[in-house]
């Protein structure tokens, strides 16, 4: 598959908690959108939040458990992804790892965000670890999902200034009002052909 498609682009968002991206998300690209619309919700838990703001945005919601089978849920990730006719996958506080099969069969058309300026602070807790190296920036990355944890390449990054004094909570909030500015203007950056991810992309 090549971006830009010649007809609306159908995307799908996954998400593990309460879903403020999914909500950019599904703002940005509503139902019946004439560029591209957010077509279906994938959440790895029942109780997050993100399958209830779906339904309160008229998308289709699923719950498929991550529980510690990962070729279960990526087989029935796959079989949803297929039946809903999706172009690319947002992963949005999608807190697992999907296998290096899934990431490839998916390849240029998977994206997540990451609350840093990657390649610094990938994995759990980035802004504690942004403050706990004292830097004075930090900011968060969209990028495309590879076999690595947060190594894709990156497609769009905002920058926050980390403030005297500031704690977790404060430059999470900070960052998250930036992430839900990058990720609407990384997906059209990506649906428009602008960017693309390296070897495979669109294989
Ligand atoms: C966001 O800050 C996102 O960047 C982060 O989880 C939060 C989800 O918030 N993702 C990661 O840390 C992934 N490594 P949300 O559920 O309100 O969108």
């Amino acid at each position: 598959m090549t971006f830009p498609l010649e007809r609306p682009a159908r995307l799908a968002v996954f998400a593990s908690g309460r879903g403020s991206n999914l909500r950019a998300l599904a703002a940005a690209f509503p139902p019946g959108d004439p560029f591209a619309s957010v077509v279906l919700v994938l959440g790895n838990r029942r109780d997050a939040g993100a399958l209830s703001l779906a339904e309160a945005y008229g998308v289709p919601a699923r719950a498929v458990p991550f529980g510690g089978d990962r070729d279960r849920f990526e087989r029935e990730a796959d079989a949803l992804l297929r039946t809903f006719g999706v172009d690319l996958v947002c992963l949005a506080g999608f807190m697992r790892v999907l296998s290096p099969a899934f990431t490839a069969r998916y390849a240029g058309r998977i994206l997540n965000i990451h609350p840093s300026l990657l390649p610094l602070f990938p994995g759990l807790h980035a802004q504690r670890q942004a403050l706990s190296a004292g830097v004075r920036e930090s900011g968060c990355t969209v990028h495309f999902v590879d076999a690595g944890v947060d190594t894709g390449e990156a497609v769009v990054q905002r920058r926050v200034p980390v403030l005297p004094g500031d704690t977790e909570e404060g430059l999470a909030e900070r960052i998250l009002q930036e992430e839900h500015r990058a990720y609407p203007e990384a997906v059209r950056r990506v649906l428009m052909g602008q960017v693309h991810s390296g070897v495979g992309a669109h294989a």
